[in-house]
């Protein structure tokens, strides 16, 4: 080996660790560090301080549910993804478990641009029961589609809007899009939009619920940990700054172990 090669060869090595450090999730495997680890909390423009379920992907894994992952663009925008989409987050609301999402594609260019059907995992997540759903029909063979008519960037000469939940009929492609059934203001979901107004009733996203149970959480914040995921069980757990460090809550005070009663050692 010349010297040439032995310092690219080193070059190489380094370019690999680096690559290394970068690809490993961050955070620790040590149940020690777990407590330290996860004590942020997610903010980003208006959306601000949410907390377990949820982490910002900068966050180690163990910090939030599997699923419930929220990524800030531009300082300014939350987004998430569900099932091969990404949604915009316009609104967060810990106590209602609800949030309210708008599909990325939707909120570029007001007909969705992915010919895809809106799907939630619904292990995590319901449709709270104020949402109402529109379909987008593409490549319909008439123009005696009863909806509003559109026309869109998508490679389709025109594209119909109809209320409700439609499979595509003699059309080419059906797209469902809830919506958020409106509050008074007259921009009703479920029935007439025109093309002024539903650009506003899509962009008001629709709501969703996240499923997981949050007393087990509250126990835990209430002892002083910090929730977080425990991959070994698959459940939410407390993580403590003291021995147990993994827990279903930690001990009140540290003085306190005699009366708090049993730990319950997950690990
Ligand atoms: C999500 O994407 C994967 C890979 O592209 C695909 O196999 C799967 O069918 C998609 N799921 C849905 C619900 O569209
Ligand atoms: C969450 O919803 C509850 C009940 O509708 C409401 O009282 C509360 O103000 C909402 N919180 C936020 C942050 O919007
Ligand atoms: C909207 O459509 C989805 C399936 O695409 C369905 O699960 C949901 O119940 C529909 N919502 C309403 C209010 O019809
Ligand atoms: C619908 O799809 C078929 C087959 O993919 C294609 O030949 C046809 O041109 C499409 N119709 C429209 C109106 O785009
Ligand atoms: C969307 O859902 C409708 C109704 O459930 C279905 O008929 C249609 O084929 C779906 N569209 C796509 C792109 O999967
Ligand atoms: C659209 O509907 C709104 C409210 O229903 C109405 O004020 C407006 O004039 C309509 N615009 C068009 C272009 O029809
Ligand atoms: C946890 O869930 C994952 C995915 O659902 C599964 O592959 C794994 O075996 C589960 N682990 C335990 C300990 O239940």
């Amino acid at each position: 080996m010349n010297s040439q090669t032995l310092s690219s060869f080193f070059i190489l090595l380094a370019i690999r660790f680096l690559i290394l450090v970068q690809v490993l999730p961050s955070g620790s495997s040590n149940p020690e560090e777990f407590y330290q680890t996860c004590g942020n909390k997610f903010s980003c423009g208006t959306i601000t301080n949410i907390g377990y379920p949820f982490r910002g992907i900068d966050d180690p894994l163990y910090c939030g549910y599997p699923g419930l992952v929220l990524h800030c663009q531009q300082n300014d925008v939350t987004t998430i993804d569900i099932v091969n989409a990404t949604y915009h987050v316009l609104g967060i609301n810990e106590s209602t478990q609800t949030m309210r999402i708008v599909r990325e594609d939707v909120m570029m260019g007001t007909c969705p641009l992915d010919m895809v059907n809106t799907t939630l995992d619904y292990s995590l997540f319901d449709y709270s029961a104020t949402n109402t759903n529109f379909t987008f029909l593409y490549g319909c063979p008439t123009l005696n589609i009863p909806g509003l008519s559109l026309v869109c960037s998508s490679g389709y000469n025109s594209v119909y809007v109809l209320p409700g939940t439609q499979g595509p009929g003699k059309c080419n492609t059906s797209v469902v899009v809830p919506v958020l059934v409106s509050t008074g203001d007259g921009h009703g979901a479920g029935g007439s939009v025109n093309s002024t107004t539903l650009d506003q009733v899509l962009q008001k996203g629709f709501e969703i619920r996240w499923k997981m149970d949050d007393k087990d959480c509250n126990d835990c914040i209430e002892s002083k940990g910090r929730c977080g995921f425990n991959f070994a069980t698959n459940q939410t757990s407390c993580f403590c700054p003291d021995q147990p460090y993994i827990s279903a809550t930690c001990s009140r005070t540290n003085g306190d172990r005699s009366s708090s009663g049993a730990h319950f050692f997950l690990f």
